[in-house]
This record gives structure tokens, sequence and C-alpha cells, in this order.
């Protein structure tokens, strides 16, 4: 256990070209259900997501709504990126926008920096450049378009035409690096997450690595250039940046150095970039590359990724709005393995909630409050001799706070998310098989009525610890029916099965009340 060890974790910033869909909701959760379980194992812990707003498609976006890409960015950031975080129920330390001075000038202070070292040179470049990516990108990497761009080369994960650029910019020397990224590749093995992500990565430097284009002169919108004012820094140098300079980089040394390196979460689209470029360009300031970088799957529409550009995005609303934002969190982060991808669909979600959230936990919180009440007249009672069925509970209280601890620290969500749900499976088996309602039947059975209901009361309370991450409202309920002390998120998850629990229960409201499903 890493008690007061720093823990920093970090979204990518999104681009406020529009409004956010699930998968970017989707990313948020599993971020901030690995940092709430850190936070609660007593590390200390910072989490941070935001906006990336410079660029060619924020501009263009901008432009085609008639206003210029400040409103723009300033409307999108206020009317629905922060909101998503309330609509998801994310407890994000900090919230960074690419347009602040905390983050423009210290991006200048980096890239003049690597500039005065002799990281950057002027040169030439041609090629294809995908806008939806904001990316240069190889002719092996373009598909043939259909419909509307028949005839045309499009954007494999955009599905739209790229452009051929010519340009005279600064380049930065990435390939300088190469050996020492795949030193760093094969002396951490975990550095790139998940196994398939890393193969990948490896693929792409073992076949060598192209200087990176890091400014553009033929528009402004971006931070420019210190030493040459009529270029922008290119907004992928720029928003990588982000992650320290929302930590104190280049202005308070004591914050970056408490806080840095960070885990970063990103989506698999975006790992080129973060498991390559951003430790390339680490390494030539000087400073640590990162503590790992997971590149999670996609959330897929008709087997392609559901994207914003494409207009295929199902807004987090709609399914918080039905479901709450618990179920939301549950849903996608025990429904797909963290790292691959996954599709939605409404029936899975609808049955899911019903099974597991309804009839599994949330029943079976009802269930053990409402015996104490109408048993013990609320009064939590004291566990008399033990049988091998109440060890036996103790037991799996126990595994599950160390294998779920164990598989976060491994970033494996959806396996911690089943650690701690093997005991809302054995509690549920637990009543069934000592029947505590018919134990209430007959007098000479009184201790063994009140064993069987302290040793499932004490065993909610592990879960509502356990589950607290997750399902954080509906948990802060159950706390709350179970009389514990203090809130469920001031309690340390690594030992949650030791938590102090209360005297008296009072009443719970169903957790997961049934839904009305709009077909
Ligand atoms: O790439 N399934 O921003 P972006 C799962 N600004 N996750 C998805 C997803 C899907 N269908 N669609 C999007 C950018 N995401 C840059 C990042 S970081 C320095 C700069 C999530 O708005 C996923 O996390 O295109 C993906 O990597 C990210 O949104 C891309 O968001
Ligand atoms: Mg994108």
């Amino acid at each position: 256990m890493a008690d007061g060890s720093s823990f920093y974790i970090t979204t990518p910033i999104f681009y406020v070209n529009d409004v956010p869909h699930i998968g970017h909701a989707y990313t948020e959760v599993a971020a901030d259900v690995i940092a709430r379980w850190h936070r609660q194992a007593g590390e200390d812990t910072w989490s941070l997501t935001g906006t990336d707003e410079h660029g060619q498609k924020i501009l263009r976006t901008a432009t085609a709504n008639g206003v210029t890409p400040q409103e723009w960015a300033d409307k999108l950031v206020a009317d629905a990126w922060v909101p998503l975080l309330e609509t998801v129920d994310v407890a994000n330390d900090d919230f960074i926008r690419t347009t602040e001075p905390r983050h423009e000038q210290n991006v200048q202070k980096f890239l003049q920096k690597l500039y005065d070292d002799g990281h950057i040179y002027t040169g030439e470049y041609e090629g294809y450049y995908c806008v939806g990516c904001e990316e240069y990108k190889q002719e092996s990497e373009l598909v043939a378009g259909t419909g509307e761009y028949e005839g045309q080369l499009v954007c494999a994960i955009h599905s739209k035409p790229v452009e051929l650029l010519h340009e005279k910019n600064y380049f930065f020397r990435t390939s300088a690096f190469a050996e020492r990224l795949l030193a760093l590749y094969e002396e951490r093995p975990d550095f790139v997450q998940p196994e398939s992500a890393r193969n990948e990565v490896l693929g792409w430097v073992r076949s060598g690595l192209a200087d990176l284009s890091i400014s553009r002169s033929t528009f402004d919108w971006g931070v420019k250039v210190p030493w040459d004012e009529t270029h922008v820094v290119y907004v992928w140098f720029d928003a990588l940046l982000n992650y320290i300079t929302a930590v104190g980089y280049g202005q308070d040394d004591e914050e970056f150095a408490r806080r840095w390196p960070a885990q970063h979460i990103v989506g698999k689209d975006i790992l080129r970039f973060h498991a390559v470029i951003w430790p390339a360009m680490l390494m030539a300031a000087g400073l640590e590359v990162p503590r790992g970088v997971f590149g999670h799957g996609w959330l897929l529409v008709g087997g392609e990724k559901m994207s914003k550009s494409k207009l295929t995005g199902i807004a987090p609303e709609q399914i918080t709005d039905v479901f709450g934002s618990d179920a939301f969190r549950y849903y996608f982060l025990s429904a797909i393995s963290f790292g691959q991808d996954g599709s939605f669909s409404w029936e899975d979600l609808a049955a899911r909630y019903q099974a597991e959230l309804a009839n599994g936990f949330g029943n079976l919180a009802s269930r053990v409050i409402a015996m104490v009440t109408r048993y013990c007249e609320g009064v939590v009672p004291s566990a008399g001799a033990l049988t091998e069925a109440d060890l036996e509970i103790s037991a799996i209280e126990r595994r599950a706070t160390e294998d779920s601890w164990a598989a976060i620290e491994r970033l494996a969500v959806h396996e911690a998310i089943a650690a701690a749900w093997e005991l809302v499976d054995a509690l549920n088996g637990y009543l069934t098989a000592e029947e505590p309602w018919s134990l209430a039947k007959d007098p000479a059975k009184r201790e063994r009525l009140e064993t069987v209901l302290a040793v499932a009361y004490h065993g909610l309370g592990t879960l509502a610890v356990l589950l607290s991450p997750v399902l954080p409202k509906a948990t802060a309920k159950l706390w709350t029916a179970l009389g514990a002390p203090g809130t469920v998120q001031g309690q340390r998850i690594d030992r949650a099965h030791e938590a102090t629990l209360g005297e008296r229960v009072s009443a719970l409201e169903a957790l997961f009340p049934r839904v009305e499903v709009a077909e």
C-alpha cells in the first residue's frame, strides 16, 4: 500500500469543436474511478481533465458558426464540457484550458528551451493532413473514400478527405530519441498498456521515427512561437504540454515535483502522441517521462468509433437522465474490459441495471437494512458464535478488498469491480442459505438471527466502501442508512473490510429504482 505517495492521473484534453458524447464520458469516468480509488487508499492524489482549444479544427468550426475561436471555446466549455463532469459525477481536482495564460506562457518556456538546446530546426514538409486528427498521415494510413468522397483518400478514423499540405516550418528532432524510447519500453514493460497498445507502439518506433513539424504559419489560432511570431505552435505540441503546465511546470517547482509524473488515460486513437512523441518531448527537455500511458478501447457504433465528427455520438445525459450517473459509471466500466473496444446497447444496459444493480446490490442493501429495522428495532446486533459460513463471508470481504485494489493498481478497472462483486454475490448467497426471515419466526433461534444480521451488516459496510469510487451516490446513501460515521469517501478502501460501522440503521430508499425505458 502506498500511503501518502503521490498519484497524478490525467484524461486527454478534449477538442471543443463539438459537445461531448459517451466516449468522452467513458474516459472521464474511468480516470475518475481510478483517482477516487487511489485517493481512498491514502495516496496524495491529483486528477486533471480539460479542453484543447487551439488549431485548425476549432478555428474552422468557429468560423463556420460566425464567431471567434475564443468565443466558440468559451461557450462550449461553459455549456458542455464542464457540465459533463457533473453529469457523470467526476470529482476532478483541476480543469485546464489551453487558452489559459498558465498554459500558454509555459508552452513558450518549454519550446524556447528546446530551441536553445538544439532540438528544433527549420525544414519543409509536404504530406496529407487530417484536420479531424490534427495530424499528418502516411499514405499507408489512408483508405479509399465512399459515398460523397468516392475517388478520394480519406482518414481511416474520420472517413473524411485529407488535405495535401506543403509547409516551411519548425521541426522537433523526434528521431533523435528512438533508441531511448525503445530502451524505455524495454525497461518498463508496463509503460504502455494494455499489451496490444504496447506492441503497436513498439512497431511504430522500430519502423523508424520521423521528425515532427511543430509550427504553423498559415493561420494564427494558437500559441505564438516565442522566437518567431509569424508561427503558432502545432496544436498537439501545445496540447500535450497541458499535463505539466497544469501542475506548475515553469512556475511552481514545488508543486511540479509533488505531482509529476502522471499516469495518462487516453483512447487508443491518440496513443502515438502519448506513448512516442510526448516522452520524446520530455526527454528533450530533461524531464521525467510519464508514469505510464494506458490506451483504452473505443465505444463503437456499427463497428466504427463513435465520433463527434461523424455525428454518431450519444449524449451522456440520454443515459444518465434515465438510469442515473452511478449506473452509467458502473455499466461502462464493468461491461467492457478496460483496454478493449465495446458496443453500447440500451437492452444490455437495461438488463444489467435490473439484474446487477437493482436485484443484485440494491436489493441486498434494502433487505439487510429492513431486517435490522424490523427484527432488531434498528439496532445493529452483535454476532454470537460464528459458523463456517460466517467466517467465509469475512474471508471474502478481505479477499474482495485486496483483489480489487491489486486490480486498480494494474489499471484493470473491470477486474476491480468484478472482485468487489464477488462480495455482492456471496452475501446474497449467504442470506438465501441462512434464511434470517425464517430464523426470526423462532424465538429459540434469536442468537443465530442476530449473528446472521451482524455478518450481513458488516459485509454491506465493506461493500459500500469498495463500491464508492464506482457508485458514489448509491454508496453515500447506503453509508448513511448503515449509521456509519463520517462519509463513505473518507474511508480507507485498501482496508475496507476493517471499516468502523454504526450502531443504528435508518431507512434506505431504493438505490436503483425501476426505470421506464422509452422504446
Ligand atoms: O484527440 N470511444 O481530443 P478528442 C471511447 N484534443 N473513447 C472515445 C471515443 C470513443 N468512441 N471518442 C472519443 C483529442 N473518445 C485531443 C487530445 S490530449 C493532449 C489531446 C475519447 O476530443 C478518448 O479518450 O478527439 C479519445 O482518446 C479522446 O476522447 C479524443 O478526444
Ligand atoms: Mg478525436
